[in-house]
């Protein structure tokens, strides 16, 4: 009791110790100096920066092109971004456009958790060309491109350096590789491949996390482990669902067609499928926790759980 007491006040300390240290890495950021560009301010450009470097496709999809849920579907952006901005009070559909780059937490998508990544800061780090380039883009998804109207923006986008990224290092020293074990572990309680999938292995409960240290940093990653349910990544919701035999289950929806339902649940730290018959539904709702350990912190140490935070980091 005292000892596992004494464990989680070192390990408040510890993740303290570290916020602190990453205000201070971020805004160390903040400099004039632009770095080189690669591309133009042009559409085409945006648009390869979008399904690139700018790691915006990690979270969405245009209609059939990409398939992340992380994010909204961006088919017909502009169309949408002119109706949010007249709801909203703001000038233009591209203002709207802007302030969703510049500081995505303004204005949360109904549905959405508030995960987008501000582009110009670590990881993805663009150059404010580029994002002007993507703006661009964005604009053609449902309108017209129109240099004229992004440009009078330029100032309020920041500028961030390449040149000025420290690598993250953790208050305690660490080995990627035992995060690896541990992800990948059979036989560890807090085996994240049950339910994530990385280079092709592991189960497709959660995310897949291929590009997760491509576009978060090691604050969303830490919180995501620990408190799982503050942020439900769309697309990965717990759905609860009780049957007219008066059973209840909760777990993520695999598979769905007009006659069934397959759930995959958590009996226990197994994870099974349960096939529920639609007929046999009594109840069906969507259930604001994540299906995720909220016990991560218990069933790593310090050292694990900084060993996993910096394998899910080299994810790019
Ligand atoms: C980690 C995932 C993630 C990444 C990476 C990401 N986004 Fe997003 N984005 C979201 C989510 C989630 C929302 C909805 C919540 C919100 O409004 O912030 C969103 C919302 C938006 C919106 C508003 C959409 C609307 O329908 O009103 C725009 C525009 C946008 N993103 C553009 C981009 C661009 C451009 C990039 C690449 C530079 C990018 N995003 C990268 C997750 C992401
Ligand atoms: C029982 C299944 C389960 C286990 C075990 C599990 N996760 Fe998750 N994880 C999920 C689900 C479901 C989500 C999406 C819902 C949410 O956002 O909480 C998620 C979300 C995440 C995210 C956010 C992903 C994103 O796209 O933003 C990260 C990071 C993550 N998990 C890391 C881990 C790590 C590291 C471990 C092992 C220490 C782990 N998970 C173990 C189910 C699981």
């Amino acid at each position: 009791m005292r000892g596992s007491f004494l464990k989680a006040v070192g390990f408040t300390i510890a993740i303290i110790g570290l916020f602190t240290y990453i205000s201070i890495y971020v805004s160390g950021l903040s400099g004039t100096d632009g770095g080189e560009v690669g591309g133009g301010i042009d559409p085409e450009t945006g648009e390869k920066l979008y399904w690139g470097d700018g790691q915006c496709s990690t979270c969405h999809k245009i209609g059939n092109q990409g398939s992340s849920t992380r994010g909204p579907d961006q088919e017909n952006l502009y169309v949408r971004a002119e109706e949010r901005a007249k709801a909203r009070g703001l000038s233009s559909a591209t203002e709207y456009l802007v302030e969703s780059m510049v500081d995505p937490s303004a204005y949360i998508v109904e549905g959405y958790g508030d995960i987008m990544p501000k582009a110009y800061e670590p990881p993805i780090i663009l150059e404010k060309d580029q994002i002007l380039a993507i703006l661009l883009y964005l604009q053609s998804l449902g309108g017209e491109p129109n240099i004229a109207e992004v440009s009078k923006y330029k100032d309020k986008i920041p500028t961030a350096s390449r040149k000025k990224v420290k690598p993250w290092v953790p208050p305690v020293v660490v080995d990627a590789k035992v995060g690896e074990d541990i992800f990948f572990s059979e036989t560890h309680a807090a085996s994240c491949s049950k339910c994530h999938v990385v280079k092709g292995k592991g189960a497709k409960i959660g995310p897949d996390l291929d590009s997760i240290g491509a576009i978060q940093t090691p604050e969303y990653l830490m919180e995501a482990i620990l408190n799982p349910s503050v942020q439900i990544v769309k697309g990965y919701e717990t759905v609860y669902i009780i049957t007219t035999d008066g059973i209840p289950y909760s777990g993520i929806i695999k598979n769905q067609n007009e006659s069934e339902i397959v759930l995959a649940v958590d009996e226990g730290g197994v994870i099974e499928d349960v096939t529920i018959h639609r007929d046999e539904i009594e109840d069906m709702k969507q259930q604001e926790i994540s299906m995720m350990p909220g016990n991560l912190n218990e069933l790593l140490s310090v050292k694990d759980f900084y060993g996993v935070v910096n394998y899910l980091l080299t994810l790019k």
